[in-house]
């Protein structure tokens, strides 16, 4: 069934995005639909070593404006090589976050740079997706959550709960900010009655 739609989900460390589009992935699938499912940062074998230039190391590796500079690189990327071309096929694009963070963790963690943000996205990527899931989350619950898989990844976690609670207020705002696209999803319940609101509002979408 070919039915472009290009979904992502947003939220704190440990909200459980991962989990859900991995999930909405799989159903959808069984439904018929073409999909493809990805992550950022990262997403294409360029990206993905953008990644890991970000996401390893001290939490003051990188400046919030290098930073910037760094995910739209890696977003630019995977844009060209991964998600244009499976919405131009028809297909649906899940993507673990998107520009939205980037408005968000480089945007207002370290100063008010939202409005760099914005003008380098409006440059160089110039898209925004038809749906955003934000799932909230209490942010201790979500840290503990995050620092359970004990990945290399954790540059960010390093930032600790200060920064988890100020991202969470900004992903409710964020929220406000794109009404027509974005939906809040409560993320502190079972697997499972997460997955099922999820799935409603996406069949719902492609309806
Ligand atoms: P994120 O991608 O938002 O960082 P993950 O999906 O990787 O979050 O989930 C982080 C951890 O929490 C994983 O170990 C996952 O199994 C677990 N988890 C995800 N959703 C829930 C939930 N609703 N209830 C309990 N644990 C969850
Ligand atoms: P991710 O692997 O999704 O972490 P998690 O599964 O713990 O949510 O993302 C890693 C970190 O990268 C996360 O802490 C947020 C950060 N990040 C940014 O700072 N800016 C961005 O544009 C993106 C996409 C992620």
């Amino acid at each position: 069934m070919p039915k472009a739609l290009f979904i992502t989900f947003e939220g704190i460390d440990g909200s459980g995005k991962s989990t859900q589009a991995k999930i909405l992935a799989e159903r959808l699938r069984a439904m018929g639909f073409g999909v493809v499912l990805t992550r950022e940062p990262g997403g294409s074998p360029g990206a993905e070593e953008i990644r890991t230039l970000v996401l390893q190391g001290d939490p003051d590796r990188w400046s919030a404006e290098t930073e910037i500079l760094l995910f739209t690189a890696a977003r630019r990327d995977h844009l060209e090589k991964i998600i244009l071309p499976a919405l131009e096929a028809g297909r649906i694009v899940i993507c673990d976050r998107f520009a939205d963070s980037t408005r968000l963790y480089q945007g207002i963690s370290r100063g008010d740079l939202r409005n760099v943000v914005d003008k380098l996205h409006t440059l160089m990527i110039g898209r925004e997706p038809d749906l955003t899931f934000v799932i909230d989350m209490d942010p201790a619950k979500g840290l503990t959550r995050a620092l359970s898989r004990q990945t290399a990844d954790e540059r960010f976690e390093g930032f600790g709960e200060d920064l988890q609670q100020k991202m969470r207020v900004g992903f409710l705002d964020l929220a406000k900010e794109f009404p027509d696209r974005c939906v809040v999803v409560n993320g502190d319940r079972p697997i499972s009655d997460v997955a099922e609101e999820v799935e409603a509002i996406a069949t719902a979408r492609l309806a």
